[in-house]
């Protein structure tokens, strides 16, 4: 991690109280921190940085629990990879979803966030339009590999073609994507490590519907971001389930309950100030759909329209 990120970092088990963390350094290059340990002076929790990742989801302090998510899994992650710069290396299957979500962006000063980042792509959309871009995931497979691509600037991985059979792909950054703006650290996107307001753009994209409380995402999102000249972006397929979150905390999809009726409409009216849950409310620019896709071998794909919000305040 680089270490100026610290400045922004607070503990995110003692929201909403807004407590900085210390940052004790093992082994360092340069700015980058390989071992280490961020402290909170208030409720004495220790995240550690190990080889260079910070963990700060409170969930997870214990680096060593089994976690089931289906997002370690290494064919996943394989899948994410190609989903996200397979543009990179020629693959023509892949859509534009990327490049077309950074379109709904202005180029402006200040730092970025891009929750649920996965892989990475989407932060370093925003480091070409921001001074910095950090991208956080409860992922450490996926952080992993985002920063191992951040840091060697290639990464060689194995794409499912069928069955068993393999193929090797690289991905290469362009040389006009800068690394030394773009930063992933482990994190939940309910409980965000970060400062209030301190973000002039934050995103989230196809994560609201993968999470146990997605109205707090929402909440902690709008806090992040500064409370005049920021913008947002929001997107998700809203398929809505069971697997990641109680019926009664939908925000859409169902006939009768607080958030009835269609996502989209529902967090256009959260993000709006509606039961003034979002404050200063965000006022919504423009509306649309991406066609994002997912490969899971060489003959099967998931094609997916995700409904997008861009708003400012
Ligand atoms: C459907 S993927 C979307 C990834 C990426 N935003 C994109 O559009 O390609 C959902 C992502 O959310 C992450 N995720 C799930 N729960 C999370 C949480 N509580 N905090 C942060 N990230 C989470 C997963 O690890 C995964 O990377």
């Amino acid at each position: 991690m680089k270490s100026h990120v610290t400045d922004f970092l607070i503990c995110p088990a003692c929201l909403p109280k807004e407590m900085r963390l210390t940052l004790d350094v093992r082994e360092s290059h340069g700015i980058e921190v390989i071992s280490g340990v961020l402290k909170c002076p208030q409720c004495l929790s220790n995240y550690a940085i190990v080889g260079g990742i910070a963990n700060l989801d409170p969930q997870q302090r214990d680096l060593t629990a089994e976690t089931k998510s289906k997002y370690e899994e290494s064919e996943v992650v394989s899948s994410y990879l190609w989903s996200h710069y397979a543009d990179l290396f020629g693959d023509e299957e892949v859509t534009g979803a990327y490049p077309e979500w950074a379109e709904q962006i202005v180029t402006e000063t200040g730092f970025a966030l891009d929750a649920g980042c996965a892989v990475g792509r989407f932060t370093f959309e925003l480091s070409r339009k921001f001074d910095f871009a950090v991208g956080i995931d409860s992922s450490r497979s996926f952080i992993a590999q985002a920063r191992k691509l951040l840091l060697e600037r290639r990464l060689d991985f194995n794409l499912k073609r069928e069955g068993n059979l393999r193929e090797k792909r690289a991905i290469k950054l362009p040389e006009s994507w800068d690394e030394t703006k773009v930063e992933y650290i482990v994190a939940d996107a309910q409980a965000l490590p970060f400062r209030s307001h301190c973000f002039s753009c934050v995103a989230s994209l196809n994560l609201v519907d993968k999470l146990p409380k997605p109205l707090l995402h929402l909440k902690e999102m709008s806090r992040a971001a500064m409370r005049t000249g920021a913008q947002l972006l929001f997107s998700d397929p809203f398929s809505w389930s069971v697997a990641y979150t109680q019926e009664e905390d939908w925000l859409g999809g169902r006939d009768s309950g607080a958030y009835a009726g269609e996502g989209l409409d529902n967090v256009q009216a959260i993000l709006e100030g509606e039961a003034s849950e979002i404050d200063p409310p965000w006022t919504i620019e423009n509306r649309g759909e991406v066609w994002w896709k997912i490969r899971n071998h060489r003959h099967h794909f998931e094609l997916i329209r995700s409904c997008f919000i861009k708003a400012v305040r």
